[in-house]
């Protein structure tokens, strides 16, 4: 990977607590909400008003890195969306732009809080968003589920925009607004609930951001803080370039690449392979899932369903069961059979997907997750889950 990344100092520390780790893991129970907002590894100040207010000549190398960075993207469907309406309406600028993002918290001196206005098209995440001369002023963060979590300035950056637009809790609310009654009747009304886009920050708050379905009567993982030295987020993505450096996994891992990683000893997906990274366990769990959400849908809604990755609100209906979506109009139909508990699970499914990094940002609650929603949908097909072999 590109860019060397400096190691804040505290590494050293990370790597005795790093030798300590597969006990801490056996014993790992969710944490009780609410925490404090955790130290910044390394307190910096923020430049003020970037590129004028930088250093002199010290700017060139971070400007490429973030022109080569998707932030800077412009023509990238994040950005370029909203390109041909002309407008971003206030509710979608405030992550998509760098300009909705200060309408957001009042800096460009309107009165704080989503714009009820549309913002101009061609803002991406400009300089100015990370280096605004008020952003010390943003303490907290508010989450899909209305709860305001505490922040330093550099977090509040990346929450905001990477905790995704839905919540466990937001499932439930349409459920409730649709007048589903039980678990396994299937609503016209119900449509599929989606958790957004590159939302590592919301598997990262884990159970005590609440943003996964999380089933009643189990406990959660809460937030990942991982080690002292790769706490935030740009302990380890570089804050312009956003990759991530393997170096920075190498003080304490024995591999930097992210995938083939693993300190759990238990296997969780029924395959007893532990010496594949915690990436393969959550894919292959993931992937079960997604059967199981197919054949649910087959068997217990009684409509097929198929998932197509490209094309928003992703699943659709296949009622004859042959593979290509039902067309109405030229145009696929979305899938209509949704029960509550086909949602829940589908929800949970696409949660851990939008998240590319989940096995880094917060494995363990992505496993929950996984591991029951198969469960649920196990019971309402009636199958042997215990005979799957899987592990929470
Ligand atoms: C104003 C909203 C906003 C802020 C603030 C923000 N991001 Fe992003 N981020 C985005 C959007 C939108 C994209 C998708 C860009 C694209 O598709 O070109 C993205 C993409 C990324 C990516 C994927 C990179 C890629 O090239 O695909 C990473 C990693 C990332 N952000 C990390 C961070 C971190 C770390 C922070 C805090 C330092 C942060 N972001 C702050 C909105 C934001
Ligand atoms: C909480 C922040 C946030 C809000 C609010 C938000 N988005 Fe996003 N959105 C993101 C991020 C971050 C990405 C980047 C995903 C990536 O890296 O591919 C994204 C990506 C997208 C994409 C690109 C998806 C793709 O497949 O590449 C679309 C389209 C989009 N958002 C639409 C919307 C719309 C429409 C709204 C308003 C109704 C909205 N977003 C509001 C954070 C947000
Ligand atoms: C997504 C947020 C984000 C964006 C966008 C961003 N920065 Fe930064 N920038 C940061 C953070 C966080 C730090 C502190 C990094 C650290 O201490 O490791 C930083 C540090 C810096 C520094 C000090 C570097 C150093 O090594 O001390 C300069 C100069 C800078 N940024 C300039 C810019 C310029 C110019 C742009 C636009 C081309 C930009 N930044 C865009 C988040 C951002
Ligand atoms: C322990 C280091 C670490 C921390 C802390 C961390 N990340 Fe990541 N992140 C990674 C790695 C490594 C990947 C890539 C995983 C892979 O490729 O297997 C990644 C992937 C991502 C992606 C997807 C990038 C893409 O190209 O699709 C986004 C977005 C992201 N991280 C944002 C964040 C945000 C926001 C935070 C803070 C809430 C954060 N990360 C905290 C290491 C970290
Ligand atoms: C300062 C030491 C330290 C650094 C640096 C570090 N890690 Fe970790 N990592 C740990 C510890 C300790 C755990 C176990 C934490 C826990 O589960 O509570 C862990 C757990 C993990 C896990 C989950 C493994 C499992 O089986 O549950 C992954 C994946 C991971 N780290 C990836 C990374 C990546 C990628 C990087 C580099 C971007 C990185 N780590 C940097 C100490 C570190």
């Amino acid at each position: 990977m590109a860019g060397p990344r400096r190691l804040p100092p505290l590494a050293r520390l990370g790597l005795a607590v790093a030798m300590v780790a597969p006990a801490l893991m056996l014993g790992a129970v969710a944490q009780p909400a609410p925490e404090p907002a955790p130290e910044a590894p390394i307190p910096y100040t923020l430049p003020s008003m970037a590129p004028a207010g930088a250093g002199p000549g010290g700017n060139a190398a971070i400007t490429t890195a973030w022109t080569r960075s998707g932030h800077a993207d412009a023509g990238s469907e994040s950005f370029a969306h909203w390109n041909e309406g002309g407008a971003i309406p206030g509710i979608c600028a405030t992550c998509h732009s760098g300009q909705g993002f200060r309408a957001l918290y009042g800096l460009d001196g309107s009165a704080p809080g989503v714009p009820e206005h549309a913002l101009p098209t061609g803002g991406v995440v400009d300089c100015a968003t990370c280096h605004h001369p008020r952003l010390s002023e943003v303490t907290e963060v508010r989450l899909p589920t209305g709860a305001m979590h505490p922040v330093g300035a550099s977090e509040a950056t990346c929450l905001t925009c990477h905790q995704g637009r839905a919540s466990g809790q937001g499932v439930d609310a349409a459920v409730e607004r649709a007048g589903s009654t039980g678990d396994d009747t299937p609503n016209p009304e119900l449509g599929f609930v989606n958790p957004h886009y590159a939302i590592a920050a919301a598997t990262w708050l884990g159970g005590y951001g609440g943003l996964g379905y999380q089933y009643p009567g189990k406990d959660y993982e809460g937030r990942f803080l991982h080690a002292p030295a790769v706490a935030t987020c740009t302990s380890c993505h570089d804050p312009h370039g956003l990759q991530v450096a393997q170096d920075t996994c190498l003080t304490c891992h024995q591999s930097g690449d992210p995938k083939a990683i693993r300190i759990t000893r238990q296997s969780h997906d029924g395959s007893g392979d532990t010496a594949k990274g915690i990436h393969a366990d959550i894919a292959a769990n993931a992937r079960l899932l997604l059967e199981m959400v197919a054949d649910y849908a087959a068997e217990v809604s009684g409509t097929p369903i198929l998932y197509d990755a490209l094309r928003h609100p992703y699943f659709f209906a296949d009622a004859n069961g042959d593979g290509v979506a039902d067309q109405s109009g030229g145009a696929p139909v979305a899938y209509g059979a949704w029960t509550p508990r086909l949602l829940r699970a589908a929800y949970n499914w696409k949660f851990v997907g939008a998240d590319t990094g989940a096995h880094v940002h917060n494995p363990h609650y992505a496993l929950e997750l996984l591991y029951d929603s198969i469960e649920d949908l196990s019971g309402a097909l009636g199958r042997d889950f215990g005979a799957l072999g899987l592990v929470r």
